[in-house]
């Protein structure tokens, strides 16, 4: 079966489309390559297209036999997003309507959408469930509810069965040291660490430390990419199995602060760590922590590469082996 994956060539895209091949699928990477990279690809056929040409998105449907699509194509910077929350409104809504669109005409009643635990803002208890209020703090979150609330109505109306994977942090590298995450500029905490380490950015910020945590710094619930790639894989065989429409955390169950984080990252590097403390950044959350149960009984899904042991050098052993 060939699977449509738009936005492949990103960081958690590319993670997955290596999956679905190892697993035999056959693929189409759809991607404008604004952010995501060739270089990142691992195989499959490729289509440089613009996901908000709509009449683009349909012919790609109709020309090609698609199950399913994985629509990971999306802008992430939650910090640009409240600069400039009409980029992130019309990016991020009209690549979702148009392949939604396209999949109604085209007769594709397969979905894996990325949808984040920005949904949830700031969480009124810890772990968080499927089930927790939705109240994006940002317009980038804003965005994926936005699209999770039409979901049903595809359903209903052109029998779209969707499975909405809510990822927490996505950290680390392709074991294999084939694939890693290369965001430009960087705003995540992990590689930000490796980098200041390399030289390449000069100094390690950390944002915030006087959160109500054990720290006072930020506890999220990192999660790795190559766990968040086997998942969509999972789902995607359960939609081929079983016609279902599901939201699923994707997290480890498990926080870490800032400040736990840079400890760990100099444990496993074996260098001294070196940061300027500063104000908290617009949007941050105090904690986030996944409760992963249900994406457990749906999918049968277990991670099994997130200790942070095992994220950081899998991203420590990526960001020292690029030129
Ligand atoms: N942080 C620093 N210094 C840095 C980078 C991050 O101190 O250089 C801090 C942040 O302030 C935050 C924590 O480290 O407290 C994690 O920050 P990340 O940028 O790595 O991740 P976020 O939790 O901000 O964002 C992630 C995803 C978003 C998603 C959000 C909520 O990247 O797409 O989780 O689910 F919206």
């Amino acid at each position: 079966m060939k699977i449509c994956v738009a936005g492949g060539a990103g960081y958690i895209g590319s993670h997955t489309v290596k999956e679905l091949l190892n697993d035999g699928f056959e693929v189409l990477v759809l991607d404008d390559f604004s952010t995501g990279r060739r270089e990142l690809l691992t195989g499959g056929d490729i289509k440089e297209i613009d996901l908000r040409d709509a009449e683009a998105v349909l012919r790609v449907l109709r020309n090609d036999e698609i199950g399913a699509v994985l629509h990971f194509a999306s802008l992430i910077q939650v910090g640009e997003s409240y600069k400039n929350p009409h980029r992130y409104y019309t990016h991020n809504c009209l690549t979702s309507f148009n392949l939604l669109g396209a999949m109604a005409a085209a007769g594709v009643r397969r979905l894996i959408f990325s949808s984040s635990a920005a949904v949830y803002g700031i969480p009124e208890h810890t772990p968080i469930r499927e089930d927790h209020p939705l109240k994006p703090e940002n317009p980038y979150g804003m965005t994926k509810k936005m699209v999770e609330d039409i979901l049903p109505d595809y359903r209903r109306a052109y029998g779209i069965e969707s499975i909405t994977l809510r990822y927490f942090n996505a950290a680390g590298a392709d074991p294999g040291g084939r694939l890693g995450e290369m965001h430009d500029p960087e705003t995540h905490l992990i590689p930000n660490i490796l980098l200041s380490l390399l030289g390449n950015k000069k100094e390690l910020r950390v944002f915030g430390n006087d959160f109500d945590t054990k720290d006072g710094t930020a506890v999220r619930d990192y999660i790795h990419v190559t766990d968040l790639a086997k998942a969509h894989v999972l789902a995607l065989k359960q939609l081929i199995r079983e016609p279902m429409s599901q939201t699923l955390n994707l997290g480890a169950g498990k926080g870490y602060s800032v400040l736990e984080v840079i400890r760990k990252a100099e444990e496993v590097t074996g260098k001294q760590i070196t940061f300027t403390p500063m104000p908290r950044r617009k949007g941050d959350v105090p904690v986030l922590l996944a409760s992963k149960e249900r994406a457990a009984s749906v999918l049968g899904w277990k991670p099994a590469l997130s200790s942070l042991d095992r994220i950081i050098e899998t991203a420590w052993n990526w960001h020292t082996s690029r030129p």
